[in-house]
């Protein structure tokens, strides 16, 4: 790159820079920009740290865990048969991710402990995220625990709502509690809402395929498969936090 002002066929959100200065982490960045009648408009922020301020205020919003806010798709490890099957799966979501939102394509991730389910939705996630997208993780307990906590105060619905609204969601644990009716419910409005809405979700559970339909109904099981959404078998020889690695 070359020095201030004789820069101008480098563009900024398509327009030439005019100023640029020293960012201490990404070096040189435009500092100005020609607007389309010749006048200059400066540039606040780095662009490039204004984006990462950006995803990392999306990242905290997204109520994914700590532990697995650095999962991507690209630290999944494949050592095994089943997770070459399970990353090419996201792989491929990801790949066709604004379709997958626009019609609500919708996925369910099952299988025993450590296998990698959590660390894989999310890692969709990040890239919704990183493309502007909302996305939200919960699990049921959580969800359960948000409405109950808010009785008295909201609606069921305002309280749902953030989770029916985002483009993407994770609801982990299905399954682990027995699940009152109320807590049916709930599930029930969440999923129903968004397949109405043709927002797609990730389902998570330990269940197998026939315990998740006997729990959430045949209903809900075609709803999450409509639209060429998948059930996506993780089946591992030992749980990764046990170190299958090895
Ligand atoms: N293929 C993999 N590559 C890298 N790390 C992995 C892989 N599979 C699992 N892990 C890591 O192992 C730990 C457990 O994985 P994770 O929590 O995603 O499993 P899970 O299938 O959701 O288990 P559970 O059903 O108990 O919730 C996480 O720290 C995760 O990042
Ligand atoms: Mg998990
Ligand atoms: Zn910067």
């Amino acid at each position: 790159m070359t020095s201030c002002n004789d820069n101008t066929q480098v563009l900024f959100n398509g327009r030439p820079v005019h100023y640029w200065r020293e960012c201490p982490v990404h070096g040189k960045v435009p500092a100005s920009y020609v607007g389309v009648y010749g006048d200059i408009w400066p540039i606040d922020e780095c662009p490039k740290c204004k984006e990462q301020r950006l995803m990392e205020e999306r990242l905290n919003g997204s109520m994914i865990p700590k532990r697995f806010r650095n999962k991507t798709l690209d630290n999944f490890q494949v050592t095994e048969k089943f997770q070459q099957f399970v990353k090419t799966i996201a792989q491929d979501y990801v790949a066709d991710l604004e379709n997958n939102i626009a019609n609500g394509v919708s996925l369910v991730f099952l299988g025993p402990c450590g296998t990698g389910k959590t660390h894989l939705a999310c890692g969709i996630a990040h890239e919704a995220i990183s493309r502007g997208r909302t996305a939200l993780f919960v699990s049921v307990s959580t969800l359960i625990r948000k409405v109950r906590a808010s009785w008295g105060t909201k609606t069921e619905e305002e309280t749902l709502k953030v989770f029916t609204d985002c483009d993407f969601l994770i609801l982990d644990e299905v399954g682990i509690q027995a699940g009152t009716e109320n807590e049916r419910n709930i599930l029930f409005d969440v999923l129903n809402t968004r397949y109405a809405d043709m927002r797609p979700t990730i389902v998570i559970s330990n269940l197998k395929l026939v315990e998740l339909t006997n729990y959430l109904g045949t209903r809900i099981i075609d709803r999450l498969s409509e639209n060429g959404g998948q059930v996506v078998p993780f089946k591992g020889a030992k749980s990764f936090r046990q170190g299958a690695k090895a």
